[in-house]
């Protein structure tokens, strides 16, 4: 019996593929390359922007074929997407030879759905879940090893779909984190260790006597072996000078930093709920500059919020100009339903995001070269 995954969304959704192998693989299934030669096709998909859930539907909507010729064939669709229970009832409904369709805190459960769906179609959606740290994984990313720190988010930033489908901040206790890295580096087959979480600069928060980012930081460098750290993301308005110090005192650490600004117009991050200015975060930066020279920093930033003039994208602009990025992810503003933007007055026309985006992309091709000359 042969499993294909198809994986949309950031990191942590690779990450969580790698749990659906391990547990895949330790039910029987096999790993194949081709989704034609597959027994059970698993979509683990992403709800940040519209467009990843169109690929999704449309990707599941293509299966019909092979299902025809496969009856026993298995489809499960889970992860964020699928979070929302409405969304998962509509995918239910259109496409009838969808098996399973489980929300991203029902992971734990994969096995027992694959087992039950002989006796139906599978939907479970459950609200919150714990950590669990029981669950195999099958690294699949080379000499990189993905190691969750936390999951959730607490920030809420009006246009993020994230803290409603992934839950409030959950930070995995330390000790179990440095016992899988000692394991992952022991094994000599992994150079790179990359931490993850929604906001790992608040990592710790939740758990009374805890070690918090820095340390814990500082504790993986104490861990023998020849590799690197590194993390993502950080969210401005929590990374915090001993974080900075830690990265520069410790050569076990990248010197690299993923800083999301969203925008360099102060009227706008507050209406985004970023809690920093334009002015903090070019702080921010100098500092990173001071105590780490050689640091690369990269941004995401969002353009077409509602209500974003002209004026307001060209300090956008100009703030990636400013800091000089190593490069720069650039997205057109995506209403996701429930979200508080999604509900607020005067929304950008698509040809004026198309406009913006494409005029913030080519400044990102001419940092690009400069950054690849440097
Ligand atoms: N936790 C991370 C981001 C996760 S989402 C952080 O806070 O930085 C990755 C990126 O997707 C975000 O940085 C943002 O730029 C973008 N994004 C999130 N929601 C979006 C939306 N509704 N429309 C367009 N881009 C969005
Ligand atoms: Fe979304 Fe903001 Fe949380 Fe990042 S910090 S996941 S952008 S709500
Ligand atoms: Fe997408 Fe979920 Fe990641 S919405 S970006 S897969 S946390």
């Amino acid at each position: 019996m042969k499993y294909f995954i198809v994986t949309y969304g950031c990191q942590m959704n690779v990450h969580e593929s790698e749990k659906i192998a391990g547990i895949l693989e330790k039910m029987g299934y096999e790993c194949c390359q081709a989704r034609e030669e597959a027994d059970i096709i698993v979509f683990n998909t992403c709800a940040i922007r519209e467009g990843a859930e169109d690929r999704v539907f449309g990707n599941v909507g293509n299966l019909k074929k092979q299902k025809r010729k496969n009856k026993d064939l298995i489809i499960v669709v889970c992860g964020c997407m699928t979070q929302k229970s409405q969304t998962a009832q509509k995918l239910l409904n259109t496409f009838p030879f969808v098996d399973i369709v489980i929300g991203t805190f029902n992971l734990p459960k994969l096995g027992l759905y694959i087992e039950a769906v002989k006796k139906g179609r599978q939907l479970e959606i459950l609200e919150e879940g714990d950590i669990d740290e029981t669950l195999p994984y099958k690294r699949t990313s080379g000499d990189n090893a993905w190691v969750n720190i936390m999951q959730g988010c607490n920030n809420f930033c009006t246009y993020c779909i994230v803290p409603y489908v992934r839950g409030r901040e959950k930070s995995r206790k330390a000790e179990n984190i440095l016992k899988e890295i000692k394991e992952t580096v022991e094994t000599g087959k992994y150079k790179k260790i990359t931490l993850l979480g929604q906001n790992v600069n608040s990592y710790g928060k939740d758990i009374e006597g805890g070690l918090s980012f820095a340390q814990l930081l500082k504790e993986i460098c104490k861990i023998e072996g020849d590799f690197k750290v590194s993390f993502m993301t950080s969210h401005p308005k929590d990374l915090t000078d001993d974080v900075i110090d830690v990265i520069a005192g410790e050569d076990k650490i990248e010197k690299y930093i993923h800083l999301p600004a969203q925008s360099g117009n102060n009227r706008i991050l507050k209406m985004m709920n970023r809690s920093y200015t334009r002015e903090k975060y070019l702080e921010i930066i100098d500092k990173i500059r001071k105590k780490i020279p050689d640091c690369r920093i990269t941004s995401d930033f969002i353009v077409g919020f509602p209500s974003e003039t002209e004026e307001e994208f060209e300090d956008t602009m100009s703030l990636v100009e400013k800091v000089k990025y190593d490069s720069i992810f650039a997205f057109m503003y995506s209403p996701r339903e429930g979200t508080v933007a999604s509900k607020m007055e005067e929304q950008i026309d698509q040809d004026v995001k198309n406009k913006r985006v494409n005029k913030l992309l080519a400044l990102e091709k001419k940092l690009q070269r400069e950054s690849d000359k440097k």
